[in-house]
């Protein structure tokens, strides 16, 4: 691929900004928001739980999780995608069950053991360093929490047993993974991930 089209692509999905950015939001939650949806069905949040949202873009997801838990946070390094999803949520915005801010799986900001489900869609082959994200993501889990990951499978940094690997190695158990068909006939098939923080 050329440079300035890698470059487009990366300002309007990769790393959202500008003009591009917004147009790449817009066309990410019409996209990808069954995605987003089914992931958060799949953590079934309740009642007064947390769920950390790791990249949530225009918020689609991080919406509907919203309607389910008790708090939902969600960190993202574009300032675009926080300004657009904190328009999709400005009422759970208002009402402190959303919080937004700047950040990135290898570092949410988080406080360790003080979420219970992490969810992270389409931006595990933006890590820098899957390893520290996947730290990251053990240390603020508390015991027992879980992890939901998806990704379009054709862009998965790895395999996706080899990421299951990863996930181990960075302390999740109960490693699971999995191939989903989203709705729509242009749709790409996810590759998705379920794990566990072991209980102490
Ligand atoms: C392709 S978009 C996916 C957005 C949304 N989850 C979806 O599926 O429509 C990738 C998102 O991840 C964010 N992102 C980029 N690098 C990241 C990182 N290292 N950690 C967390 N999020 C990241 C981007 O800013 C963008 O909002």
């Amino acid at each position: 691929m050329n440079t300035s089209l890698t470059d487009m692509l990366d300002r309007a999905f990769g790393h959202p900004r500008g003009l591009l950015g917004r147009f790449g939001g817009s066309v990410m939650a019409y996209g990808n928001g069954p995605t987003e949806r089914q992931v958060v069905d799949i953590a079934k949040p309740a009642g007064e739980e947390t769920v950390l949202v790791i990249g949530p873009g225009p918020g689609v997801g991080l919406r509907y999780a919203a309607e389910r838990a008790g708090l939902v946070i969600g960190v993202d390094p574009s300032a675009e995608m926080l300004e657009t999803c904190g328009r999709r949520c400005a009422d759970a915005v208002a009402a402190q069950t959303v919080r937004l801010r700047t950040g990135s799986a290898a570092a949410t900001g988080q406080e360790p053991a003080s979420v219970d489900i992490v969810l992270t869609v389409n931006n595990v082959q933006l890590w820098q360093d899957r390893a520290a994200g996947f730290a990251e993501l053990v240390r603020v889990l508390r015991p027992g929490g879980r992890l939901v990951l998806s990704a379009h499978e054709k862009w998965l940094p790895v395999p996706r047993h080899v990421l299951a690997g990863e996930a181990e190695e960075a302390g999740f158990a109960d490693v699971q993974t999995w191939t989903w068909q989203p709705p729509g006939a242009l749709a790409s098939t996810a590759a998705q991930l379920r794990a566990y923080r072991p209980a102490d």
